[in-house]
């Protein structure tokens, strides 16, 4: 069996990996063009891609493709075109569980960056420009007792919660499609009727829904209007829900007190106008980016991949 990871992952899920399966990893760890991700489809029985590794329909038009697994390293699969890879019969499946909490906890990261105007602060220490100790030097806002709005209330906004909850004394709120039971260990949350009424009651509000068609442009100018003045938004969902010449328009009037971003519609490019505003925090796709869930990511994958070389079903079967 052929197999190719398209990046290199941490030594552990390598480790692994190869000493299971003989794959073809990427030597050079620069994503792959269209051309050589087509190529591949033509070449390999199972691909583990990533993020980074676009399959729209196109690259499977009128390809001889071999490949019958695409072991995806992420949750996330906007990424790949679902509808061609069922009509091609080639089964897709995910990383489901392993980096909720470290999501979670890079979304807790970017509120307390922005809350508490770190991203300017770093600059003005690193930049020799701090003159001092003053009662009205970059004053932030609390968090302590404000609501945090999560649209969308999957594993990630669950495990947020319960951060925000415990560690800060946030209140919860969510705006969920189907109605919202509280598991145990977790803090009440108030399920608002609307995107629009969760808009209005928080204080932050913090991005879980999936990417694609469904949720594109989902936070356009109408719902940064709706959020409460001085709110901050947080996204470490996808780019792609956001509008974000809306979103630099609301930062750069004040209406936004700030916003905490991690993923961007066309990554790496970070969108027109938000590099420089004192009130964004910005960085680069770093969720998943802990040592422990990278290596579960990858074990997580190498499950798949056994289950399919031994004709089992897939464990995080998407298709
Ligand atoms: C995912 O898994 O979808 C992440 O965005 C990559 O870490």
């Amino acid at each position: 069996m052929d197999v190719l990871l398209t990046r290199r992952w941490p030594a552990e899920a390598e480790a692994a990996f190869t000493d299971r399966f003989a794959a073809a990893i990427s030597t050079d760890d620069i994503p792959l063009t269209a051309e050589q991700l087509r190529e591949a489809l033509t070449r390999y029985d199972v691909i583990c891609p990533t993020v980074s590794d676009k399959l729209p329909a196109a690259l499977f038009e009128g390809a001889q493709i071999r490949t019958k697994l695409i072991a995806n390293y992420g949750v996330g699969f906007e990424h790949i075109d679902i509808e061609v890879c069922k009509r091609h019969g080639i089964m897709v499946s995910n990383t489901p569980g392993v980096l909720t909490d470290a999501t979670a906890e890079l979304a807790l990261t970017l509120m307390l960056m922005v809350a508490r105007r770190a991203p300017e602060g770093l600059h003005e220490a690193e930049e020799g420009r701090w003159t001092g100790w003053r009662p009205t030097h970059l004053v932030g806002t609390s968090l302590a007792g404000k609501v945090l709005g999560l649209v969308g209330y999957g594993k990630i906004a669950r495990s947020l919660a319960v951060k925000a909850h415990a560690a800060l004394g946030m209140r919860i709120a969510c705006y969920a499609r189907r109605p919202v039971t509280v598991e145990h260990g977790e803090p009440a949350v108030e399920q608002a009727a609307s995107l629009e009424e969760l808009l209005a009651i928080s204080d932050v509000v913090s991005l879980h829904v999936p990417g694609g068609a469904e949720t594109n442009g989902m936070i356009g100018a109408a719902e940064l209007a709706a959020m409460k003045p001085g709110a901050i938004l947080i996204n470490t969902a996808r780019g792609t829900v956001i509008d974000h010449a809306a979103l630099v328009e609301a930062l750069k009037s004040g209406h936004l007190g700030g916003a905490g971003l991690d993923v961007y519609p066309a990554e790496p490019a970070i969108p027109e106008g938000l590099i420089g505003l004192p009130n964004a925090a910005l960085l680069p796709h770093l969720g998943s980016a802990t040592h422990e869930t990278r290596i579960g990511m990858g074990l997580r994958v190498l499950s798949n991949v056994e289950a399919f070389a031994k004709g089992d079903s897939l464990p995080d079967r998407v298709c």
